[in-house]
């Protein structure tokens, strides 16, 4: 593959399957239907999409996951491009990491221009050679809401950005159909109304509930234990349960920062992790809690 990290506004470009990002898929805990639909629409992109006129089906070939911070929705993107790409065993699958930061730009007109050549030029290519999938990470940063600009961020500037996004999105979904953007929000009241309307499917990716928060946490305690043996034994002892009750409400990245917590909360433990009891756990994940109903850095 031509290196298309060069291109501005791609962060990376692999080709798929990968193994790394199997491993990301399988890592988040999360309801097996909602994993399932997201793996559905995806495949049908690849199927149906092509078979079916635009006359019929308008579909755009975007799929948007909004969340909380911290649910897993960029390592769900990711994993889903390449169980997408898993599916269509023999064809090789392209995978495009937008970086929305590397294209805004407070020159007038520059972030408009970045825009219309990253899709036009960069991802138009690449799709010409094969089926791909484009990550739009945190799109609200490209695709935001016209109606809520402010003054101070150059609106016009933004509005433009989001007017080219919105007119490239309809001009590849007319030319490729073999094309898949996967985007990510925490803040979808702040992307654009017209772009959400061109998504195929929405999904709300929620805080884990109790279940979801024992096998993260139980996932991570096991990561530990391949190197501190005690501590695999924590991972599969009853009173687990107590901890992943307190860990409700936290997000699946505060739960494993939390482990992180536990472990520093003694020198003792940041010496020698092996040592790392339940208590410790209960007591990181209340603090844990308590900092985010305080607003507090998590
Ligand atoms: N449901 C989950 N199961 C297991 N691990 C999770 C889960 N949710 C988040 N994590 C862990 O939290 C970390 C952050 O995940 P990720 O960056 O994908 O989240 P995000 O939703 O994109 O966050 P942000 O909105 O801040 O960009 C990862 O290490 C991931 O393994
Ligand atoms: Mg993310």
């Amino acid at each position: 593959m031509r290196d298309f990290e060069t291109a501005k506004g791609i962060q990376r470009a692999r080709g798929l399957p990968d193994r790394g990002l199997e491993d990301l898929w399988e890592s988040i805990i999360l309801d097996k239907v909602v994993k399932d639909r997201l793996v559905a629409q995806a495949m049908l992109n690849f199927t149906l999409r092509p078979a079916v006129d635009r006359s019929v089906l308008p579909l755009h070939g975007v799929i948007l996951l909004v969340g909380p911070p911290g649910t897993g929705k960029t390592s769900l993107a990711k994993g889903l491009a390449n169980r997408a790409a898993q599916s269509f065993r023999g064809q090789e699958f392209k995978l495009l990491e937008v970086d929305p930061h590397a294209l805004t730009s407070s020159a007038m007109g520059k972030t408009q221009k970045a825009v219309s050549e990253l899709f036009s030029q960069s991802i138009a290519e690449v799709a010409a050679s094969g089926p791909t999938i484009v990550l739009l990470d945190e799109v609200e940063t490209l695709a935001a809401d016209r109606s809520k600009m402010s003054l101070e961020a150059n609106p016009i500037d933004i509005h433009r950005a989001t007017d080219a996004v919105l007119v490239q999105l309809d001009a590849l979904a007319e030319t490729h159909k073999n094309l898949l953007f996967i985007a990510t929000s925490n803040f979808p009241d702040a992307v654009d109304a017209a772009f959400t309307s061109r998504c195929d499917l929405v999904m709300t990716i929620p805080l884990p509930d109790r279940e979801a928060c024992g096998q993260i946490l139980r996932s991570c305690l096991e990561g530990l234990g391949a190197t501190y043996k005690p501590i695999a034994r924590l991972a599969s002892s009853g009173t687990l349960d107590r901890v992943a009750s307190e860990c409700v409400g936290l997000d699946g990245r505060s739960i494993r920062k939390m482990v992180v917590n536990a472990l520093a909360s003694s020198p003792e433990t940041a010496m020698n992790p092996e040592k790392l009891s339940i208590d410790q756990l209960v007591a990181a994940a209340k603090a844990a809690k308590k900092n985010r109903a305080t607003g507090a850095s998590k």
